[in-house]
Protein backbone atom coordinates (compact mmCIF):
# COMPACT_ATOMS: atom_id res chain seq x y z
CA UNK A 1 0.00 0.00 0.00
CA UNK A 2 1.18 3.85 -1.02
CA UNK A 3 2.48 5.60 1.80
CA UNK A 4 0.12 8.37 3.17
CA UNK A 5 1.95 11.79 1.91
CA UNK A 6 4.08 13.42 4.64
CA UNK A 7 2.76 16.70 5.80
CA UNK A 8 4.97 18.96 4.18
CA UNK A 9 4.19 17.48 0.81
CA UNK A 10 0.75 17.33 1.63
CA UNK A 11 0.90 21.01 2.39
CA UNK A 12 2.74 21.15 -1.13
CA UNK A 13 0.32 19.62 -3.03
CA UNK A 14 -2.61 21.63 -1.55
CA UNK A 15 -0.75 24.92 -1.72
CA UNK A 16 -0.32 24.20 -4.99
CA UNK A 17 -3.67 22.52 -6.12
CA UNK A 18 -5.20 26.19 -4.86
CA UNK A 19 -2.90 28.25 -6.95
CA UNK A 20 -5.13 28.57 -9.66
CA UNK A 21 -5.37 31.42 -12.21
CA UNK A 22 -6.79 33.95 -10.90
CA UNK A 23 -5.61 34.00 -7.46
CA UNK A 24 -2.50 33.95 -9.23
CA UNK A 25 -2.90 36.97 -11.08
CA UNK A 26 -3.46 38.81 -8.17
CA UNK A 27 -0.26 37.54 -6.43
CA UNK A 28 1.73 38.72 -9.74
CA UNK A 29 -0.44 42.46 -9.01
CA UNK A 30 0.39 42.29 -5.07
CA UNK A 31 -3.14 44.16 -4.78
CA UNK A 32 -6.93 43.65 -4.28
CA UNK A 33 -7.34 47.46 -6.10
CA UNK A 34 -10.08 47.17 -8.72
CA UNK A 35 -7.83 47.13 -11.76
CA UNK A 36 -6.14 43.50 -9.51
CA UNK A 37 -9.81 42.20 -9.42
CA UNK A 38 -10.82 43.37 -12.83
CA UNK A 39 -7.44 41.49 -14.44
CA UNK A 40 -8.36 38.31 -12.18
CA UNK A 41 -11.73 37.95 -13.49
CA UNK A 42 -11.00 38.49 -17.14
CA UNK A 43 -8.48 35.87 -17.02
CA UNK A 44 -10.71 33.74 -14.77
CA UNK A 45 -13.70 34.29 -17.87
CA UNK A 46 -10.76 33.67 -20.60
CA UNK A 47 -10.25 30.72 -18.90
CA UNK A 48 -13.56 29.43 -18.92
CA UNK A 49 -13.61 29.85 -22.62
CA UNK A 50 -10.82 27.68 -22.76
CA UNK A 51 -12.33 25.13 -20.84
CA UNK A 52 -15.55 25.12 -22.35
CA UNK A 53 -13.85 24.54 -25.81
CA UNK A 54 -11.38 22.07 -24.87
CA UNK A 55 -14.53 20.11 -23.68
CA UNK A 56 -16.15 20.12 -26.75
CA UNK A 57 -12.60 19.12 -28.60
CA UNK A 58 -12.04 16.35 -26.71
CA UNK A 59 -15.63 14.87 -27.68
CA UNK A 60 -15.38 16.18 -31.20
CA UNK A 61 -15.73 12.53 -32.95
CA UNK A 62 -18.57 11.66 -30.99
CA UNK A 63 -20.68 14.66 -31.89
CA UNK A 64 -22.56 15.28 -35.02
CA UNK A 65 -21.98 18.78 -36.96
CA UNK A 66 -18.79 20.13 -35.31
CA UNK A 67 -15.88 19.34 -37.58
CA UNK A 68 -15.79 20.06 -41.61
CA UNK A 69 -16.51 23.56 -42.89
CA UNK A 70 -19.47 26.18 -42.68
CA UNK A 71 -19.32 26.44 -46.57
CA UNK A 72 -18.60 30.84 -45.30
CA UNK A 73 -15.81 32.43 -46.18
CA UNK A 74 -14.38 34.87 -43.66
CA UNK A 75 -12.89 38.56 -43.72
CA UNK A 76 -9.38 37.03 -44.38
CA UNK A 77 -10.29 35.29 -47.31
CA UNK A 78 -10.30 32.09 -45.72
CA UNK A 79 -12.72 28.87 -45.65
CA UNK A 80 -14.50 29.04 -42.02
CA UNK A 81 -14.95 25.41 -39.72
CA UNK A 82 -17.59 25.09 -37.83
CA UNK A 83 -15.06 24.56 -34.70
CA UNK A 84 -13.75 28.56 -35.48
CA UNK A 85 -17.63 29.66 -35.10
CA UNK A 86 -18.07 28.06 -31.98
CA UNK A 87 -15.16 29.24 -30.28
CA UNK A 88 -15.45 33.12 -31.30
CA UNK A 89 -19.26 32.71 -30.35
CA UNK A 90 -17.91 30.95 -27.04
CA UNK A 91 -15.88 33.62 -26.19
CA UNK A 92 -18.51 36.51 -26.83
CA UNK A 93 -20.95 34.44 -24.52
CA UNK A 94 -18.63 34.46 -21.24
CA UNK A 95 -18.43 37.86 -21.34
CA UNK A 96 -21.86 38.96 -21.88
CA UNK A 97 -22.86 39.77 -18.16
CA UNK A 98 -19.55 39.85 -16.94
CA UNK A 99 -19.18 43.35 -16.76
CA UNK A 100 -15.25 43.47 -17.74
CA UNK A 101 -15.54 43.13 -21.86
CA UNK A 102 -17.14 45.91 -23.71
CA UNK A 103 -16.03 44.94 -27.35
CA UNK A 104 -14.37 41.85 -28.77
CA UNK A 105 -12.39 41.94 -32.02
CA UNK A 106 -11.64 38.58 -33.10
CA UNK A 107 -10.23 37.10 -36.50
CA UNK A 108 -13.45 35.67 -37.13
CA UNK A 109 -15.40 38.92 -37.21
CA UNK A 110 -15.42 41.58 -39.65
CA UNK A 111 -16.14 44.24 -37.02
CA UNK A 112 -15.72 44.59 -33.03
CA UNK A 113 -18.94 42.67 -31.36
CA UNK A 114 -20.16 45.49 -28.81
CA UNK A 115 -21.28 44.05 -25.25
CA UNK A 116 -23.73 46.97 -24.64
CA UNK A 117 -24.61 46.20 -21.06
CA UNK A 118 -21.13 45.90 -20.21
CA UNK A 119 -19.82 49.38 -21.71
CA UNK A 120 -21.34 51.14 -18.56
CA UNK A 121 -18.20 49.50 -16.76
CA UNK A 122 -16.29 47.71 -18.99
CA UNK A 123 -13.57 49.81 -20.42
CA UNK A 124 -11.57 46.71 -22.10
CA UNK A 125 -11.64 44.80 -25.28
CA UNK A 126 -10.63 41.51 -26.02
CA UNK A 127 -8.67 40.61 -29.21
CA UNK A 128 -8.64 36.86 -30.00
CA UNK A 129 -8.12 34.18 -32.52
CA UNK A 130 -10.33 31.87 -31.51
CA UNK A 131 -8.69 28.87 -32.91
CA UNK A 132 -5.63 29.28 -34.22
CA UNK A 133 -4.38 25.92 -36.31
CA UNK A 134 -7.96 25.56 -38.12
CA UNK A 135 -6.30 23.12 -40.43
CA UNK A 136 -5.46 20.17 -37.58
CA UNK A 137 -9.27 20.48 -36.06
CA UNK A 138 -10.26 17.55 -38.41
CA UNK A 139 -7.07 15.60 -37.47
CA UNK A 140 -7.02 15.32 -33.93
CA UNK A 141 -4.36 17.42 -33.73
CA UNK A 142 -2.81 20.63 -31.42
CA UNK A 143 -4.84 23.94 -31.79
CA UNK A 144 -4.90 27.21 -29.88
CA UNK A 145 -6.59 30.32 -28.97
CA UNK A 146 -4.94 33.49 -28.82
CA UNK A 147 -6.01 36.44 -26.45
CA UNK A 148 -5.06 39.82 -25.58
CA UNK A 149 -6.69 42.49 -23.47
CA UNK A 150 -6.24 46.23 -24.26
CA UNK A 151 -7.57 49.71 -22.96
CA UNK A 152 -10.76 50.85 -24.32
CA UNK A 153 -11.00 54.39 -25.32
CA UNK A 154 -13.63 56.22 -27.98
CA UNK A 155 -17.10 55.56 -27.66
CA UNK A 156 -18.90 52.27 -27.46
CA UNK A 157 -20.85 51.60 -30.69
CA UNK A 158 -16.94 53.21 -33.27
CA UNK A 159 -17.19 49.90 -36.18
CA UNK A 160 -13.78 51.93 -37.02
CA UNK A 161 -12.46 51.16 -33.29
CA UNK A 162 -9.39 53.29 -34.05
CA UNK A 163 -8.13 53.26 -30.62
CA UNK A 164 -6.82 49.89 -31.17
CA UNK A 165 -4.65 50.91 -33.91
CA UNK A 166 -1.74 51.47 -31.55
CA UNK A 167 1.43 49.27 -31.48
CA UNK A 168 1.73 45.85 -29.04
CA UNK A 169 2.88 47.95 -25.95
CA UNK A 170 -1.03 48.83 -25.31
CA UNK A 171 -1.43 45.21 -23.96
CA UNK A 172 -2.24 45.04 -20.46
CA UNK A 173 -2.19 41.25 -21.11
CA UNK A 174 -2.15 38.47 -23.74
CA UNK A 175 -1.57 35.28 -23.59
CA UNK A 176 -2.80 31.67 -25.55
CA UNK A 177 -4.66 28.25 -24.61
CA UNK A 178 -3.69 25.21 -26.20
CA UNK A 179 -5.35 22.82 -26.44
CA UNK A 180 -2.76 19.08 -26.99
CA UNK A 181 -2.74 15.86 -24.63
CA UNK A 182 -3.38 18.39 -22.03
CA UNK A 183 -5.12 21.86 -21.96
CA UNK A 184 -2.16 24.51 -20.94
CA UNK A 185 -2.95 28.42 -20.83
CA UNK A 186 0.06 30.79 -20.74
CA UNK A 187 -0.37 33.96 -19.81
CA UNK A 188 1.37 37.60 -19.32
CA UNK A 189 0.41 40.82 -17.47
CA UNK A 190 3.76 42.11 -18.00
CA UNK A 191 5.08 40.53 -15.08
CA UNK A 192 6.65 37.48 -16.99
CA UNK A 193 5.45 34.29 -18.05
CA UNK A 194 3.25 31.46 -16.55
CA UNK A 195 1.71 27.89 -17.95
CA UNK A 196 -1.13 26.42 -16.27
CA UNK A 197 -2.28 23.35 -16.91
CA UNK A 198 -6.39 22.15 -16.60
CA UNK A 199 -6.49 19.32 -14.31
CA UNK A 200 -9.90 17.86 -15.37
CA UNK A 201 -10.68 16.77 -12.10
CA UNK A 202 -10.86 19.65 -10.53
CA UNK A 203 -12.21 22.16 -13.66
CA UNK A 204 -9.50 24.68 -12.76
CA UNK A 205 -6.25 25.55 -14.46
CA UNK A 206 -3.30 25.75 -11.88
CA UNK A 207 0.11 26.75 -11.84
CA UNK A 208 2.94 24.29 -13.78
CA UNK A 209 5.56 26.93 -14.40
CA UNK A 210 6.06 30.40 -12.99
CA UNK A 211 8.55 32.99 -14.65
CA UNK A 212 9.26 31.12 -17.56
CA UNK A 213 12.60 31.90 -20.11
CA UNK A 214 13.27 31.09 -23.95
CA UNK A 215 16.47 30.22 -24.23
CA UNK A 216 19.07 32.48 -26.38
CA UNK A 217 19.45 29.84 -28.95
CA UNK A 218 17.57 26.87 -30.03
CA UNK A 219 17.71 23.91 -32.40
CA UNK A 220 14.26 24.00 -33.73
CA UNK A 221 13.31 25.88 -37.29
CA UNK A 222 9.69 26.20 -37.76
CA UNK A 223 8.24 27.32 -40.93
CA UNK A 224 6.30 26.41 -43.92
CA UNK A 225 8.62 25.27 -46.24
CA UNK A 226 6.67 24.34 -49.09
CA UNK A 227 6.45 28.74 -49.43
CA UNK A 228 10.15 28.83 -50.22
CA UNK A 229 9.91 30.15 -53.80
CA UNK A 230 8.02 32.47 -52.34
CA UNK A 231 9.59 33.91 -50.07
CA UNK A 232 12.04 36.93 -50.61
CA UNK A 233 15.65 35.64 -51.06
CA UNK A 234 17.08 36.53 -47.69
CA UNK A 235 14.55 33.99 -46.26
CA UNK A 236 16.01 30.96 -48.72
CA UNK A 237 18.98 32.14 -47.73
CA UNK A 238 18.45 31.64 -44.36
CA UNK A 239 17.15 28.13 -45.08
CA UNK A 240 20.17 27.12 -47.09
CA UNK A 241 22.11 28.10 -44.25
CA UNK A 242 20.13 25.68 -41.77
CA UNK A 243 20.03 22.79 -44.16
CA UNK A 244 23.85 23.39 -44.09
CA UNK A 245 24.67 23.67 -40.69
CA UNK A 246 24.36 20.95 -37.97
CA UNK A 247 22.21 21.51 -35.08
CA UNK A 248 19.26 22.44 -36.44
CA UNK A 249 15.86 20.52 -36.45
CA UNK A 250 12.70 21.54 -38.51
CA UNK A 251 9.32 21.26 -36.78
CA UNK A 252 6.04 22.87 -37.95
CA UNK A 253 2.33 21.22 -36.95
CA UNK A 254 0.06 23.55 -38.59
CA UNK A 255 -0.82 25.62 -35.60
CA UNK A 256 1.29 28.17 -34.31
CA UNK A 257 0.49 28.43 -30.88
CA UNK A 258 1.94 24.84 -30.76
CA UNK A 259 5.06 25.30 -32.86
CA UNK A 260 5.78 28.52 -30.56
CA UNK A 261 4.87 26.88 -27.05
CA UNK A 262 7.77 24.24 -28.00
CA UNK A 263 9.90 27.69 -28.75
CA UNK A 264 8.79 29.37 -25.90
CA UNK A 265 9.94 25.87 -23.36
CA UNK A 266 13.06 24.93 -25.70
CA UNK A 267 14.18 27.82 -27.72
CA UNK A 268 14.50 28.31 -31.25
CA UNK A 269 12.69 30.32 -33.94
CA UNK A 270 9.14 30.45 -35.61
CA UNK A 271 8.76 32.17 -38.97
CA UNK A 272 5.84 33.16 -41.21
CA UNK A 273 7.53 35.47 -44.01
CA UNK A 274 5.29 37.62 -46.57
CA UNK A 275 4.72 35.39 -49.70
CA UNK A 276 4.58 36.28 -52.97
CA UNK A 277 0.46 35.80 -53.20
CA UNK A 278 0.82 37.41 -49.37
CA UNK A 279 3.35 39.95 -49.28
CA UNK A 280 2.32 40.77 -45.61
CA UNK A 281 2.52 36.95 -44.71
CA UNK A 282 -0.55 35.14 -42.92
CA UNK A 283 -0.62 36.12 -39.65
CA UNK A 284 -2.37 39.15 -38.24
CA UNK A 285 -0.69 41.61 -36.12
CA UNK A 286 -3.60 42.21 -33.65
CA UNK A 287 -4.40 38.47 -32.50
CA UNK A 288 -1.67 36.69 -33.35
CA UNK A 289 1.52 38.23 -33.71
CA UNK A 290 1.07 40.90 -31.02
CA UNK A 291 -0.33 39.11 -28.16
CA UNK A 292 2.45 36.11 -28.94
CA UNK A 293 5.33 39.03 -29.16
CA UNK A 294 4.66 40.29 -25.78
CA UNK A 295 4.64 36.89 -24.49
CA UNK A 296 7.73 35.92 -26.03
CA UNK A 297 9.94 39.37 -24.74
CA UNK A 298 8.23 38.91 -21.34
CA UNK A 299 9.92 35.26 -21.58
CA UNK A 300 13.45 36.82 -22.90
CA UNK A 301 13.28 36.35 -26.40
CA UNK A 302 11.77 38.46 -29.42
CA UNK A 303 9.62 39.28 -32.25
CA UNK A 304 10.41 41.07 -35.46
CA UNK A 305 9.04 41.29 -38.83
CA UNK A 306 12.17 41.43 -40.20
CA UNK A 307 12.86 44.98 -39.52
CA UNK A 308 10.70 46.29 -36.56
CA UNK A 309 10.05 44.50 -33.69
CA UNK A 310 6.11 43.06 -33.52
CA UNK A 311 5.78 45.15 -30.90
CA UNK A 312 6.20 49.03 -32.20
CA UNK A 313 3.87 48.55 -35.44
CA UNK A 314 1.17 50.24 -35.88
CA UNK A 315 -1.62 48.61 -37.51
CA UNK A 316 -3.73 50.61 -40.04
CA UNK A 317 -6.36 48.41 -40.00
CA UNK A 318 -8.11 45.80 -37.12
CA UNK A 319 -7.17 42.33 -39.65
CA UNK A 320 -3.33 43.87 -40.51
CA UNK A 321 -1.29 41.37 -41.43
CA UNK A 322 2.64 41.32 -40.84
CA UNK A 323 5.61 39.11 -41.72
CA UNK A 324 6.69 37.32 -38.42
CA UNK A 325 10.21 35.96 -36.85
CA UNK A 326 9.38 34.79 -33.62
CA UNK A 327 11.55 33.16 -30.59
CA UNK A 328 15.07 32.63 -29.23
CA UNK A 329 17.21 35.87 -29.37
CA UNK A 330 20.11 34.78 -31.14
CA UNK A 331 18.04 33.10 -33.69
CA UNK A 332 15.95 35.93 -34.63
CA UNK A 333 18.54 38.11 -34.54
CA UNK A 334 20.49 35.72 -37.07
CA UNK A 335 17.21 35.44 -39.45
CA UNK A 336 17.13 39.29 -39.51
CA UNK A 337 20.98 39.28 -40.68
CA UNK A 338 20.15 37.88 -43.56
CA UNK A 339 17.33 40.06 -44.18
CA UNK A 340 19.93 42.88 -43.67
CA UNK A 341 22.70 41.82 -45.71
CA UNK A 342 20.16 41.10 -48.83
CA UNK A 343 18.98 44.95 -47.89
CA UNK A 344 22.78 46.19 -48.02
CA UNK A 345 23.30 44.08 -51.15
CA UNK A 346 20.29 45.38 -53.36
CA UNK A 347 21.15 49.25 -52.10
CA UNK A 348 24.86 48.37 -53.46
CA UNK A 349 23.81 47.30 -56.66
CA UNK A 350 21.51 50.19 -57.21
CA UNK A 351 23.97 52.54 -56.55
CA UNK A 352 26.08 50.74 -59.22
CA UNK A 353 23.59 50.96 -61.91
CA UNK A 354 22.93 54.70 -61.01
CA UNK A 355 26.60 55.12 -61.59
CA UNK A 356 26.95 53.76 -64.85
CA UNK A 357 23.80 55.91 -66.34
CA UNK A 358 25.01 58.49 -68.26
CA UNK A 359 24.43 62.04 -66.13
P1 LIG B 1 -5.68 30.22 -38.26
O1 LIG B 1 -6.06 28.79 -38.10
O2 LIG B 1 -6.10 31.07 -37.08
O3 LIG B 1 -6.07 30.84 -39.56
O4 LIG B 1 -4.08 30.35 -38.16
C1 LIG B 1 -3.29 29.41 -38.76
C2 LIG B 1 -1.92 30.01 -38.85
C3 LIG B 1 -0.94 29.44 -37.86
O5 LIG B 1 -1.45 28.90 -36.72
C4 LIG B 1 -0.19 28.40 -38.63
O6 LIG B 1 1.12 28.29 -38.21
C5 LIG B 1 -0.29 28.87 -40.02
O7 LIG B 1 -1.42 29.68 -40.11
C6 LIG B 1 -0.40 27.73 -40.97
O8 LIG B 1 -0.49 28.24 -42.24
P2 LIG B 1 0.08 27.45 -43.52
O9 LIG B 1 -0.83 26.30 -43.72
O10 LIG B 1 0.03 28.46 -44.62
O11 LIG B 1 1.50 27.04 -43.18
MN1 LIG C 1 -4.41 31.81 -36.09
MN1 LIG D 1 -8.10 31.21 -36.27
Amino acid sequence: MADALQPEAQEYALERDCTTLSRHVLQQLQSFSAEAQDLSALMNRIALAGKIIARRLSRAGLMEGVLGFTGDINVQGESVKKLDVYANDVFISVFKQSGLVCRLASEEMEKPYYIPENCPVGRYTLLYDPIDGSSNTDINMSLGSIFAIRQQEGNDTDDSASDLLRNGRKQIAAGYILYGPSTMLVYSIGKGVHSFTLDPSLGEFILSEENIQTPKHGSIYSVNEGNFWQWDESFREYIRYVHRSEGYTARYSGAMVGDIHRILIQGGVFLYPGTVEKPEGKIRLLYESAPLAFLIEQAGGRASTGTEEILDVVPEKLHQRTSLIIGSKDDVALVESFIQKQAAEQSEKMKRAQARVPQ
